[in-house]
C-alpha cells in the first residue's frame, strides 16, 4: 500500500475524487490522513467517512508559520507518506516544508499555468476577455504556483460566464486530471528531477503532458 496524504482548506471535493478514484482502482494509492488548517473544513467529514485520519492543526496555536510548518510536517510524517497532495490547502508553505516533500508533493491550481498564478484566477481571466482558462497539476516547489505542470484541462469561456459558472466548470476537469496524476505518481510513472517532471521518463513541457 502506498500511503497519500492530503491537506485541504475547505469543501474537499477534489480530496472526495481522489478517495473516490481509489477506492475503485487497483493501483495501491489509499488516502491514510487528511489534514487541514480550518478547523470547520468539510474535507475532514469526507475524511471520516472514508476511514482516514481527519486532523485539524490550528495555527493559532504556533507563533511562526515555520513553527507550524514544522509541527504539521512531524504529523503528516507519522503516516509515512509517498504522496502529499495539496487539495485547495489555501497556505503559503515554508521553505523547510517544501523541500521535506519535493519531489513528492503535488498542487491543484485554477489557471492554465503560468498564467495566473496566486488567488483570484477566475475573475483574472473573465476580466481580461480570455477565450479559455484551466486548470494544472503541478509538483511543489519554493517558487508559489511555480513548480513543474504535469497535465492541465483547459475549458472555454463563454461570453455570459460568471466566476460561479466557470468554478464549476474547471473544477469538473479538476476531478478527472487530479485522480490519474496521482495514478501515475502511485504507479511510480512521475518523477521530478531537477526542477522538471518526467512521465514515464519523459520529460514533459512547460504545459504537461500532451498539451503543448
Ligand atoms: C480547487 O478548485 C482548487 O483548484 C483550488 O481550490 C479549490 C478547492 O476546492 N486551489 C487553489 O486555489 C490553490 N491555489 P475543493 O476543496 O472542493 O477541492
Amino acid at each position: 500500500m502506498k500511503s497519500i496524504v492530503v491537506l485541504i482548506s475547505g469543501n474537499g471535493t477534489n480530496l472526495q475524487a481522489i478517495i473516490d478514484a481509489c477506492e475503485s482502482s487497483i493501483h495501491e494509492g489509499r488516502v491514510t490522513a487528511v489534514f487541514s488548517n480550518k478547523a470547520t473544513a468539510y474535507g475532514l467529514e469526507r475524511a471520516k467517512k472514508a476511514g482516514a485520519a481527519a486532523v485539524f492543526v490550528d495555527p493559532k496555536e504556533y507563533e511562526t508559520r515555520d513553527a507550524y510548518d514544522h509541527a504539521l510536517m512531524e504529523q503528516i510524517d507519522e503516516y509515512k507518506p509517498d504522496l502529499v497532495i495539496l487539495a485547495g490547502y489555501m497556505r503559503i508553505l515554508s521553505s523547510e516544508f517544501v523541500r521535506h516533500y519535493l519531489g513528492r508533493m503535488i498542487n491543484i491550481h485554477p489557471s492554465l499555468l503560468p498564467k495566473y498564478p496566486g488567488l483570484n484566477t477566475y475573475q483574472r481571466a473573465i476580466h481580461a476577455g480570455d477565450e479559455e482558462h484551466g486548470t494544472s497539476v503541478h509538483f511543489v516547489t519554493e517558487q508559489l504556483d511555480g513548480g513543474p505542470v504535469i497535465l492541465q484541462a483547459k475549458v472555454p469561456i463563454f461570453d455570459e460566464d460568471t466566476v460561479e459558472t466557470l468554478t464549476e466548470r474547471v473544477q469538473n476537469q479538476e476531478y478527472r486530471i487530479y485522480p490519474l496524476v496521482t495514478q501515475w505518481f502511485v504507479e511510480d510513472r512521475l518523477k521530478m528531477n531537477e526542477g522538471k517532471a518526467y512521465l514515464d521518463g519523459e520529460p514533459l513541457g512547460m504545459h504537461g503532458y500532451a498539451t503543448e
